[in-house]
């Protein structure tokens, strides 16, 4: 199938017709209608599909086995995301092999397509899951009790799906069988923008977290309460917001409160409590940590002035990753010498899955920028460009 055909029969699996984004969480209904579209996709090209004990899905051209060449990305999203931030790449494996099946190429090594599951976390909160669980940068009990906003577990979430919780946990043999991966993804900025080309190589990705904070305090009624006589999470919470802004910008950083749960919810109420998420980012990791320590202890004093309780976990963590130099190259000398070498502050699983194999990215240009909304946009030339690159790569790899 070409990419076309390949895009469009996606498209619709996991719309919000309210908002045209996309509400793809792991393990859901949305999530296993994508599932679906995967085996058939690589069905049409003769690929069979088969999980991993981690609920990532691999499709192989060849027989699985070592020296294997890995590309894909992930198919769930946040909520309300773009229709490109990881179906691009999943769809451009599928489309570049059926490219390099036309062109009569034949791969002396096996290919794999790969889709990894909870790349998002935006279900249960930890980020690259899938590829986090596959190297055992995740303890699987750990991962096995996560929760999402309901009190669903991963385990009980995927027994529903009909996958064994109890198969969670690094795969040192999948993992051996690697030889390298090569991750396409839509830019998330807008460095493509004003270049004449559409594709991009990733230089490295920024170190980035997530951490959760709870301010505990005392629910009351909102037209009768003193103001001296409060505990209202809901202050040091807004204090937070305004720290996370003023570090990022003092240190040349990103840090964003991203979401926040109001409990029990009543407009004429004071909080019980406030659950806040900051997700922060920086181009090194001295300077992460100076901002995630200078939006703690901000977090910290207001809680104490306003006699709030503060609980704060991290939920995800990615250190620096700088992708093997020696794949670049080998990108750079396929794309030709001239194609920009790109950062990002993204994650991404090409990022975890550094930490034990030679990893690659290649970015598609993006005119806006925007992405994690549904205004996410690349143009249909520019992800043929995007095809029309992996394939070239995959055939150099593999071949
Ligand atoms: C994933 O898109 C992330 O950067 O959080
Ligand atoms: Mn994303
Ligand atoms: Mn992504």
């Amino acid at each position: 199938m070409e990419f076309d055909e390949l895009w469009e029969s996606l498209l619709p699996v996991g719309r919000d017709p309210g908002t045209g984004g996309y509400r793809r969480y792991a393990w859901t209904e949305a999530e296993a209608g994508c599932r679906a579209w995967f085996a058939r996709s690589a069905s049409a090209l003769g690929l069979g599909t088969d999980y991993d004990g981690n609920g990532n899905l691999w499709a192989w051209w060849g027989r699985p086995g070592p020296g294997a060449i890995a590309t894909g990305s992930h198919l769930d999203s946040v909520p309300d995301g773009g229709a490109f931030d990881g179906p691009l790449g999943v769809v451009s494996a599928f489309a570049a092999i059926g490219e390099l099946r036309r062109q009569g190429f034949r791969p002396t090594r096996p290919v794999a397509v790969a889709a990894f599951t909870e790349e998002e976390g935006a279900r249960f909160g930890v980020a690259c899951l899938g590829s986090r669980l596959l190297t055992g940068a995740v303890d699987p009990d750990a991962a096995r009790g996560l929760t999402d906003a309901d009190g669903v577990s991963l385990a009980e979430a995927m027994r529903e799906a009909e996958r064994d919780p109890a198969q969670l946990g690094p795969d040192e043999e999948l993992l051996a069988s690697l030889d390298a991966y090569v991750e396409l993804h839509i830019e998330q900025g807008r460095a493509l923008a004003g270049l004449d080309t559409a594709v991009g190589i990733a230089e490295g990705i920024w170190p980035h977290g997530r951490w959760r904070l709870e301010f505990t305090g005392r629910p009351d009624h909102a037209g009768t309460t003193r103001l001296a006589d409060r505990h209202d999470p809901m202050l040091p919470y807004a204090a937070t917001v305004l720290a996370a802004r003023e570090a990022a910008a003092g240190h040349g950083a990103l840090a964003t409160v991203s979401k926040v749960v109001a409990e029990p919810g009543g407009a004429n109420g004071i909080s019980s409590a406030v659950r806040a998420w900051l997700d922060a980012r920086a181009p090194d990791q001295a300077t992460l940590d100076l901002v995630v320590d200078e939006v703690s202890a901000a977090a910290q004093a207001a809680a104490r002035e306003h006699g709030v309780g503060l609980e704060a976990r991290r939920e995800s963590v990615t250190p620096l990753v700088a992708f093997d130099p020696g794949l670049r190259d080998r990108l750079s000398a396929v794309l030709g010498a001239g194609t920009p070498v790109l950062p990002t502050g993204a994650g991404h699983d090409a990022g975890v899955l550094a930490a034990r194999l030679p990893t690659a990215m290649l970015f598609v240009r993006n005119p806006t920028g925007v992405s994690h909304s549904p205004a996410e946009y690349a143009e249909p030339a520019d992800c043929q460009a995007g095809v029309a690159a992996l394939a070239a790569v995959l055939a150099d790899l593999a071949g």
